[in-house]
């Protein structure tokens, strides 16, 4: 079995390349490096820098043959899309049809697409299911939203197998600070350099799903809920400040943050409801915020130490 996986350089990629090559899977990644990191590529997968904007992508499913598309790779920025909303539509909406087409032509078996809670906009209810309405916000939901209905379309049309995966706000190891939701990631790295950490309200609530959870989903959809789509997520509401003072206390430091109003266009309260993941791709998440965070803090930690420059007399 052999799975290509666009933007397997990026942070949920490598994740999900791991977990492949763990269970003995041909893999090939495409990505363009534009925010993903060649050294981080494992050597047993197969590695093409190409973007999947460009026609001659073809080449690379003429030669690999992939049985399984997984399509992470994506413009993820909110602010960038709304700055450049067409180069984000080249790469989210122009990118996934390029995929589309030659999924069909070479008889690929499954299409798996990172989608985004982003698709719903400001909830009409708690928990969020993948039946609420849905209202765009960005250019980056919206583009989103276009390739949901793509996808749809070429089942429809041509008998492509898709599952459609909404993941909520991700976390871990790997994740860099300008992504959709890098919270996390953006307070990890305040913390670590003793920075006082900005927060922007604080009283707005996001659904933290741990990145290995994330990726064991997107290995259920590889055999289970054809046709369908699901939240990838928690079913958690976690305050932004409650989840800097748990930041806070597990580094066990003493920074105050710095207090800002809430930025125009941020939703209040998010949280997804998962049953359906559950259910029916057969998804066990595994990891609480509390054990997530841990696990990244740890890593991160021992990360810093060894690139620490050693003293005279260490070692
Ligand atoms: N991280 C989250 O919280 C989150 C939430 C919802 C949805 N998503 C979606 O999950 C997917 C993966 O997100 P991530 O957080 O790993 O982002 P990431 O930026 O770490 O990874 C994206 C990867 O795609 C590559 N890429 C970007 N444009 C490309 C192009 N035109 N051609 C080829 N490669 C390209 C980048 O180099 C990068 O390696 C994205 O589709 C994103 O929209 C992420």
């Amino acid at each position: 079995m052999k799975v290509l996986i666009t933007g397997g350089a990026g942070f949920i990629g490598l994740h999900f390349v791991e977990k492949l090559l763990k269970e003995k899977i041909d893999v090939v990644i495409i990505d363009n490096l534009s925010s993903g990191i060649k050294e981080r590529i494992p050597k047993s997968a197969a590695f093409y820098k190409a973007n999947i904007e460009d026609l001659t992508i073809e080449n690379i499913f003429a030669i690999e043959k992939p049985d399984y598309v997984v399509h992470l790779a994506a413009q993820v920025s909110v602010p960038v899309s709304m700055k450049n909303p067409l180069a984000d539509c080249l790469a989210n909406i122009a990118g996934t049809v390029n995929l589309l087409q030659n999924c069909v032509k070479y008889n690929v078996k499954k299409f798996i697409f990172a989608s985004s809670a982003a698709v719903y906009g400001e909830p009409a209810y708690l928990p969020i299911d993948e039946d609420h309405p849905q209202h765009p916000i960005s250019f980056y939901s919206l583009s989103k939203q276009t390739s949901e209905q793509y996808i749809k379309l070429y089942t429809k049309h041509f008998g492509l197998n898709h599952s459609i995966l909404r993941f909520a706000n991700v976390y871990g190891l790997g994740q860099n600070s300008h992504g959709e939701a890098g919270v996390i990631s953006i307070f990890l790295h305040s913390i670590f350099e003793q920075i006082p950490p900005i927060i922007y309200g604080g009283e707005q609530t996001r659904d933290f799903v741990y990145v290995k959870d994330v990726a064991d989903g997107v290995y259920c959809a590889l055999h289970n809920g054809s046709n369908h789509t699901f939240n990838i997520s928690t079913n958690t509401e976690t305050k932004i400040n409650e989840l800097l003072t748990l930041m806070v206390k597990k580094v066990n430091t003493n920074l105050t943050p710095v207090i800002k109003p809430q930025r125009i266009g941020d939703i209040a309260q998010s949280r997804l409801d998962n049953t359906k993941a559950l259910t029916e791709l057969h998804w066990v998440p595994r990891y609480s915020l509390d054990r997530g965070l841990q696990e990244t803090i740890d890593i991160y930690q021992q990360e810093l130490i060894k690139a620490r420059p050693k003293k005279n007399g260490d070692g």
